[in-house]
């Protein structure tokens, strides 16, 4: 493959293709689904729409007993499975060139000398360069025997100017105290500037668009605030269960699983203001801002609900509760639904509640931010034209079916003077003819780039937990989660405790 780069535009264009220089990816965990699934089909993407280096190193860490053509068969594997774009045999054959695999434990110094020794090779044949980013998709208590294995071989520093980065996955911690912990347990080996934490929803585009058409455009800004808005509904629902997870699951539930990032990630770009530009520093800044100003409800009991999955059917086939999943405890008080409300406290949103909600085995997927208007304050109509008409809103449509909506009202056709909803559409698969990147091309591009705009930094993280420690502590003391049936949309407390502030959940 050959890279063609015009020589007559200017580098800094940044409509040219932001194409990453010579280096490798060291993956830990490559076993796991996360590799199987979203890692390793990212790379070969990547590989595919000319992206990553000729000279591309790959290399797998893990227990088994591999060869480097075993591992190679298994990313091969993944690719033909899940990867997004078609599989190139031109396109493998130059990416499988550079794929290695260590055998070894995390305690094993002498795998990890050898990763060294395989790195420095790498440098050699295929020309890394000594640039290396470690991807630890790996359960976060080993960290810090990986990072001081790295720093030990003398792979976490460079000698000479070659970059050393290190990627993580949430979970950063089930709390506050333990996210500081592990924390400091990367911060001894790397500079903040070299740790990349993945919310993979900062990857996706319809995320990033949020962020666009917010700040590009003159249409929204004047109305984003509360002299506009009523509320906003903030949701991320899930048609499947917890399938083979429970190890990973059990004990962690819906509102650290998703909510302490994923949906405070959605809320913090809903509400933040205009960065001064969108290099990491600033835009960073901004969402730190407005996290900051967040507060929770003081009766917990009225402005939070939570719910564990019971038997329902999904897409017409039974399915099981959370309860009957294997390897979760019949007493389990974790919980597959969450649901807060949260204030944000700023001029911008004073007296706007922001209600997030997520949950598994729900009607259907669907992840979306709706911002839900104020009714005019006045209409010059009969009561009986407007009773059909709920409030105008703005909904960004994460997934799946990737957009934007906006909801108004208009005249009914015909001699009456009849009012009701209707709603004008953006989808991307209409304007747009290229097709979304997965959320970890982008990320994983990024990494490799050493751009950091869409990696929340450690404070972002612990203030996520400041939020959310408060509620699970009250959780914790207060019962079990309220059973709701699979394939309905949640248990009737999170309905109340809409219904209590007067106003209802939207039905996606
Ligand atoms: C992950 C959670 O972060 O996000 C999973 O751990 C969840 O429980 C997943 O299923 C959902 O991601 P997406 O991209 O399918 O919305």
């Amino acid at each position: 493959m050959t890279l063609v780069v015009n020589p007559l535009r200017d580098p800094r264009d940044r409509r040219l293709p932001r194409i990453a220089g010579p280096c490798g990816l060291v993956v830990f965990g490559v076993t796991g689904d996360l590799a199987r699934k979203k890692i390793m089909p990212a790379i070969y993407d990547l590989a595919n729409r000319g992206l990553l280096p000729p000279s591309f190193g790959l290399v797998g860490f893990a227990r088994r007993e591999w060869a480097d053509q075993d591992f190679a068969q298994i990313v091969h594997d993944a690719v033909r499975e899940h990867a997004r774009t078609e599989f190139r045999e031109d396109v493998w054959a130059q990416l499988s060139e550079g794929i290695r695999f260590v055998m070894g434990d995390f305690d094993d110094d002498n795998a990890f000398d050898e990763l060294a020794h395989t790195l420095s090779q790498l440098d050699a044949m295929r020309g890394t360069r000594g640039n290396h980013a470690f991807y630890l998709s790996i359960p976060p208590r080993f960290f810090g025997t990986v990072v001081q294995q790295l720093s030990r071989c003398g792979l976490a520093e460079s000698e000479t100017d070659a970059w050393r980065r290190v990627v993580i996955e949430k979970p950063f911690g089930h709390d506050l105290e333990s996210a500081e912990a592990l924390n400091s347990v990367v911060d001894e080996v790397f500079p903040p500037e070299a740790v990349f934490r993945i919310d993979h929803y900062l990857g996706k585009e319809t995320v990033q668009n949020m962020l666009a058409i917010r700040f590009a455009n003159n249409l929204y800004e004047p109305i984003w605030n509360s002299n506009y808005v009523d509320h906003v509904q903030i949701t991320m629902a899930e048609d499947i269960g917890i399938g083979s997870r429970a190890g990973y699951y059990d004990g962690i539930g819906a509102a650290r699983d998703v909510m302490q990032n994923h949906l405070l990630q959605l809320l913090a770009l809903t509400a933040m203001e205009e960065p001064v530009s969108f290099d990491a520093e600033s835009v960073r800044r901004e969402k730190e801002k407005v996290l900051s100003a967040v507060s929770l409800p003081r009766r917990l009991e009225l402005h939070s609900a939570r719910g564990q999955y019971a038997e329902g059917w999904q897409g017409g086939v039974p399915v099981q509760g959370y309860l009957q999943e294997d390897g979760v405890p019949d007493d389990s008080r974790t919980e597959t639904y969450a649901a807060l409300r949260l204030d944000v406290n700023t001029r911008r949103w004073a007296g706007v509640p922001f209600y997030l909600r997520t949950g598994k085995r729900l009607g259907r997927r669907v992840t979306e931010v709706a911002v839900v208007f104020k009714k005019a304050p006045h209409q010059p109509f009969a009561q009986s034209a407007t009773e059909e008409l709920s409030n105008n809103a703005v909904v960004f449509r994460v997934q799946p079916d990737e957009g934007m909506t906006v909801r108004f009202g208009s005249k009914v056709p015909g001699t009456a003077l009849e009012l009701r909803d209707v709603t004008m559409d953006f989808q991307y698969g209409d304007s747009f003819s290229e097709a979304s990147p997965e959320a970890y091309e982008r990320l994983i591009l990024d990494v490799l780039l050493g751009d950091p705009p869409l990696f929340p930094r450690h404070r972002e993280v612990e203030m996520g937990w400041r939020i959310l420690d408060p509620v699970l502590d009250y959780w914790a003391d207060h019962g079990r989660p309220e059973q709701y049936a699979s394939g309905g949309w949640g248990p009737q407390s999170a309905y109340e405790m809409l219904a209590r502030d007067g106003r209802s959940w939207r039905r996606p």
